[in-house]
Formats: structure tokens, sequence, C-alpha cells
């Protein structure tokens, strides 16, 4: 089983344009394919799901869809908060968080202080984040260690930069699934999936169940993991 599994969820737009609905019909049954893919987790025991909710890029799309998904994040968030807590999971976010609106981090921060004691599923939320923004804030946490002096240079290695990104206390993940067929990584955890295997499915983000959920850890299951090395 793939002890950190982490989802580029794609397609919402394109589910909703299929239907003739508007993008925020693609967005809110999106949410739904949240809760299965949790539930999926839950499941099979994985213990890390990350997703990515919401890019630095994101904020370039027409301002009445930004409105709409950090309304509907806020609105999740309180809906679901008994249900997480019930479930013994426990709430990270990751990225700029504070560059979003007071009302949301104001229940992002609930939600991740009365969720931090969980440990069936770590649950990290990507929202306003960006790989290269991650790679840049690491830099800066370390420059300061540097001018503070409490670091020097020639310590510097591949865990000083890990320690310094958003997700310092995890594993890299094995597994990084991306639905509605896009071959691409578009900036998500671009240090921390150096090694990660690639599982993209055309199938769109709101129709992803858990089916799917199993023909992803199937194939991944299948594969040789190298690392660099030979087997
Ligand atoms: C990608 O589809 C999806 C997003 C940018 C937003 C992700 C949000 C959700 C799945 C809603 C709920 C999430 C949480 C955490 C409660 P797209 O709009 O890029 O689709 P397209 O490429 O087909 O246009």
């Amino acid at each position: 089983m793939p002890q950190h599994l982490a989802i580029i969820m794609d397609g919402n737009g394109r589910w909703a344009k299929n239907r003739g609905l508007p993008r925020s019909a693609g967005h809110r049954e999106g949410a739904k394919a949240v809760k299965r893919v949790i539930s999926s987790c839950l499941d099979f025991n994985i213990p890390i799901l990350t997703i990515f909710a919401f890019s630095t890029e994101n904020w370039k799309r027409p301002k009445n869809e930004i409105t709409y998904l950090l309304k509907l994040f806020e609105r999740v968030l309180s809906k679901e908060k008994a249900n997480l807590i019930k479930n013994n999971i426990k709430i990270n976010f990751i990225g700029r968080l504070n560059d979003l609106p007071n009302s949301l981090t104001e229940k992002m921060k609930e939600l991740h202080e009365s969720t931090k004691k969980n440990n069936k599923l770590i649950l990290n939320i990507a929202i306003n984040y960006g790989g290269r923004a991650e790679i840049i804030d690491a830099l800066k946490s370390i420059t300061l260690k540097i001018v503070e002096k409490k670091l020097n240079i020639e310590e510097i290695n591949e865990d000083t930069i890990r320690d310094n990104l958003y997700t310092h206390n995890l594993p890299d993940p094995d597994l990084l699934i991306r639905t509605a067929g896009e071959m691409r990584i578009s900036n998500f955890m671009i240090w921390q999936i150096a090694y990660s295997e690639l599982w993209v499915t055309p199938v769109l983000w709101p129709d992803f169940d858990k089916t799917n959920f199993i023909e992803a850890i199937r194939s991944f299951q299948k594969r040789v993991r190298k690392y660099g090395g030979k087997m």
C-alpha cells in the first residue's frame, strides 16, 4: 500500500461543460469525490493523503469562480468538521495560507486545531499552493537561519530542504494520481515527488470512484521502484 497518496484533482470544469452546467456544479460534485477518496483511504489504511485544492496560479481564473471555490471550501470544512473528527482524521493545510480570506483561514485554523491529535489519516489540503512558492519559502527560512547563525552553509543538504518545506515532517508521496488525462505536474509538490510513481486516468475528478481508486493502487503495486538504482 502507498503510505502517502497525492492527488491532482482535475476535470471539474469539463465534467460540468459535458452536462451543460456551470463550472461551479463541477466543483460541487468534485467535493463529493473528495469525500469518496477519503473514505477509500480509511478503508485501505492509507495513512497520508494530500490533495491539490487551489494553486497559486488559480487566481488567474474568473473572479466569480474563485469566489465560489473559496466559499465552497469554507462550507465543506464547516459541514464536514464533525465527520472528520469522528473518523480520526488530522487536517493540515499547505500553501501560502496568509493570502486567503480571513473567514476561510479562521475555519482552517479551527479545523487544524480540533483535529491535531487524530491519527488514523493525515489529510493535507494544498490551498494557495505552488511547488515553486514552497521552495522559495523554504529558501527564505533557511537563509534566515544562516543569517541568525543557527546554520552553516556547508551543512545544507536534502534534509535541510525537506525540513523547511510545508510538508516537513511527512514522507514523500509514493503515488501521485492525476485525473482528467493531462500528463503534467502543474507545480505540485515538485521537490517531494522526485521518486513518486505517477498514475494518470482520463476519468474526470467528479466521476472518480472507488473502482478507479483500486485501479490506481493495483497499478502502483505492480511497479518496481528503483530510486535510480538497479533491481
Ligand atoms: C480542477 O478542475 C479542480 C479545481 C481547481 C478545484 C478543486 C476543488 C474541488 C475538488 C472541490 C472541493 C475540494 C475540497 C478540498 C473541499 P478544473 O476546474 O481545473 O477542471 P477543468 O480543467 O476541466 O476546467
